[in-house]
This record gives structure tokens, sequence and C-alpha cells, in this order.
């Protein structure tokens, strides 16, 4: 057994009540200083007052003792929502929409994801492989310990497999945890132009056993939206979802409010995605369903959309996350200090607020929270030393690293921007 002490720090964690933190608890966030946690075999055996935790290290033989320096000590960043496994950027694209062309028009002139659909079927698995694993090392850099990637570039079975296979392929060969989700339903691919019900059918019978079969997913998510999915659509993809034991999440009333809150609702979603334009009653819904609003501010930034209605959400009992949502087209961002900047001086989250939405209950929305999210005995010590006294810092220090150091399992694995 390697047992790690580490000691002199500023610990701040959000508390885990074991379910999503909703209402009040959004902002249930201790802090020890001086605090330190004591990590056996990657693992957290005690985290909190140093005091304590000193004497609990008396009964370990302790290999290695780490000072923190008096910084601030946090959870790794869970970023529970991304599309970063693709195999071009789309700079042009991004272009067109700063001249006025707004998204889903790009999409529905055979641009936008079908892009990336026509690049990703061109591409072999290792260009995937390393634009993919490039995308995630600069997140790990950045403090992302977990991640959420999707399928949703391929469109057919065997481009979807493959996807998922690269995204598997990024979990076992680089330190961060991958949590993988099946999205072939992320738009109607251009060979069913005109018959997009064909594609529901291929998907519901086809797609979706394949890739429960193969083992790698444990999501099914759909782009539930004006011009690509339906709610009648989304809502037989997602129960075939279900039913291959995949479980359901929705890209839900991110342009347009077509009633995608109310069906994450319906069919017991882990969580629902962007919800820019959902309404009061399907926020609602969602909150008595014990859905996760999972929020994507960086989105908003990028399609210059009003942000979500988190103050609003949090008032209303729905546990609050957020995710980068890193994707060539609509945000290509793979910075969670910077989702948090946001979160705190745009949707106007107090920083513990923000805090657990980036770490706790971001770890809910991917149903990980058993493992990481918090800094508690029996979690993985996944944990960030800040350049800060608190984690105010990750928002103050607009645009700055205050990431200094990114620990995963109790090993160092990045150093001021750059991964070990
Ligand atoms: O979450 N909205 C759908 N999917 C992504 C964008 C994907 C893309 O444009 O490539 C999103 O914003
Ligand atoms: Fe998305």
């Amino acid at each position: 057994m390697t047992v790690r002490l580490f000691r002199n720090v500023s610990l701040v964690t959000p508390v885990d009540h074991g379910k999503p933190s909703a209402g009040e608890r959004q902002r249930d966030v201790v802090r020890h200083s001086p605090g330190a946690m004591l990590v056996a075999d990657g693992l957290i055996v005690a985290a909190g007052a140093e005091r304590d935790v000193l004497t609990r290290a008396r009964e370990f033989r302790v290999d290695m003792e780490v000072d923190g320096g008096g910084r601030c000590c946090v959870p790794g960043f869970v970023d529970p929502h991304t599309h970063a496994c693709f195999a071009k950027t789309r700079e042009s694209e991004f272009s067109l929409r700063l001249s006025g062309v707004p998204y889903l028009e790009i999409l529905k002139q055979g641009g936008g994801i079908l892009s990336s659909v026509r690049a990703v079927r061109s591409a072999t698995d290792d260009e995937l492989f390393a634009v993919t694993r490039a995308n995630a090392m600069r997140a790990l850099a950045s403090g992302t310990t977990t991640m959420e990637m999707k399928s949703g570039y391929g469109l057919d079975t065997a481009s979807e497999l493959r996807m998922l296979a690269v995204i598997d392929r990024v979990r076992r060969e680089t330190p961060l945890d991958v949590a993988i989700t099946f999205m072939g339903a992320h738009a109607v691919p251009e060979e069913f132009r005109g018959s997009p019900d064909a594609y529901v059918d291929l998907l519901v019978q086809a797609m979706i056993p394949a890739a429960a079969d193969q083992g790698l997913a444990g999501y099914c998510d759909v782009f539930c939206e004006e011009g690509v999915f339906s709610v009648a659509q989304s809502r037989r993809i997602l129960e075939a979802g279900k039913k291959a034991g995949l479980r359901p999440r929705v890209h839900a009333d991110e342009v347009h409010d077509t009633g995608g809150a109310a069906l994450a609702a319906e069919v017991g979603a882990v969580s629902a995605e962007h919800l820019l334009a959902a309404g009061d009653a399907g926020l609602d819904a969602m909150a008595r369903a014990g859905v996760v609003a999972n929020l994507l501010p960086a989105t908003a930034y990028s399609l210059r959309k009003p942000y979500a209605r988190a103050r609003f959400m949090i008032e209303r009992g729905l546990p609050v996350a957020v995710a980068t949502d890193c994707n060539p087209g609509s945000c290509y961002c793979e910075s969670m200090p910077f989702v948090f900047g946001l979160s705190v001086m745009q949707m106007g989250l107090t920083v513990e607020e923000a805090l657990t939405a980036a770490t706790l209950n971001a770890a809910y929305a991917i149903a990980l929270a058993g493992r990481v999210g918090s800094l508690e005995p029996g979690k993985q010590a996944d944990f960030l030393l800040l350049d800060g006294e608190t984690p105010a810092a990750i928002a103050y220090h607009a645009g700055g690293s205050v990431v200094d150091e990114v620990y995963k399992l109790g090993e160092r694995v990045a150093t001021r921007g750059a991964c070990c």
C-alpha cells in the first residue's frame, strides 16, 4: 500500500449528501484551513482539519508527504458534457457565425455537425485518437480529472462504434476517467435527409443495440431540437436506449423550447443539457423528477445567446451542474476554469454554488459521484492545488491559469498548465 499525506492546504470541498445538491445544499461547501488529506492507493482515507488528519496518519506508514504551502485544494473538475472526440475544427464556420449566420441554419445547409461527420468518416482511427487525446490532455492540464465524451459525428453504425472505441482508448491511455455516451441521435445524416423517421428506425433497431453490445457506452443522448429530433422521435430513441441498458440524457431546449426538459423528466434522464430556452413548466418537471440541470455557459458565450437561468433553477430546487460542451461547432472550449468564471460572473452563481456545479453535481450528472466530485473518505484523490487562497480565485483571475497542480488518484499529473 502506498500512503501519501498532503498537508498545509486550505481544503475546500462540497459535501456529498448521497444525491445531487439542490437548492440551499448547492452552497454546502466546507473549508479546513489548515487542512490535510491522507491518501492510500489513490483513495482518500481522511480529509479535513490538519490536526485531525495528522492524528489519523499515525496509524499508517506514510511514504510521501507534500506541503501544499497554504494553497487552496479543491476537487478536480468533472466535465460532464463534451463532444471532444472529433477529427477537425470548424474555423470557417465560426467566421460564418460571426457574420450573423445562425448555428442551426449552417446545419440545415449540410454544414455544422454534418461537416464533422464527413471529417470523422474519412479520418483514420489514429487521426481521430490524436485529436481527441490532445483535447483531453488540454482539459487535464486545466484541471479536469473526469470527463464525459460522446459519439455523434459518425451517424452510421460502424462510424459510431469506432468513435466509442476511440473514446475508450483515450480512457485507457490517459490519466483521465472518461464516461462514455452514445449519441447516434446527434443529427439526421445526409443519406437520410427527408426521411428522418427511417433514421430513427435504424437507431432504435440496430445502432442502439449495437452500441449497448459493444459494452463501452453507459448513456444514450439525443439532440431534441427544432429541425433535428422532435420530442416524439427523441422519446423513442431514449426508451430504446433504456431498454438496452443505456441511461438517458437529453440535449434539451438549447435553441428553442420544444419540450425537451419535460421529456427528460418523463424518461427519468440522469441529466438534461443546455436548457437555454427551457420554460418554467419543463424545469419544474425536472426538479420533481430529480434530473440534474447540466448547464453549458461557454456555449451561450460562443453562440452569443442569453445564459441559462441558473439562479431561477437553483431557487426552484434543481441541482445545477456545469460543463464545457467542448466541440468544434457551438463551443470550442475545454477549460472548466473558464466555465467556472462564466458561471459566477454571467449566470450569477456564488463561488460555492459554482464549485458544487463543477465537481459534485457534475459527477452526479454522469452517475459517478460514488467515486469522484468531492474530497471525502472513500472517493478518489483527484484534486487541484490552486494559486490562490479560495476557489474564488478561479473566477477572479480571469483568463489566467490558477490551476497550479493537478492530482489524479494521488499522483501529480500536471503542473502549471503542462501535463507531467
Ligand atoms: O451540444 N447541440 C448539439 N450538439 C453540440 C454541438 C455539436 C456541433 O456543433 O458539432 C452542442 O452544442
Ligand atoms: Fe452537446
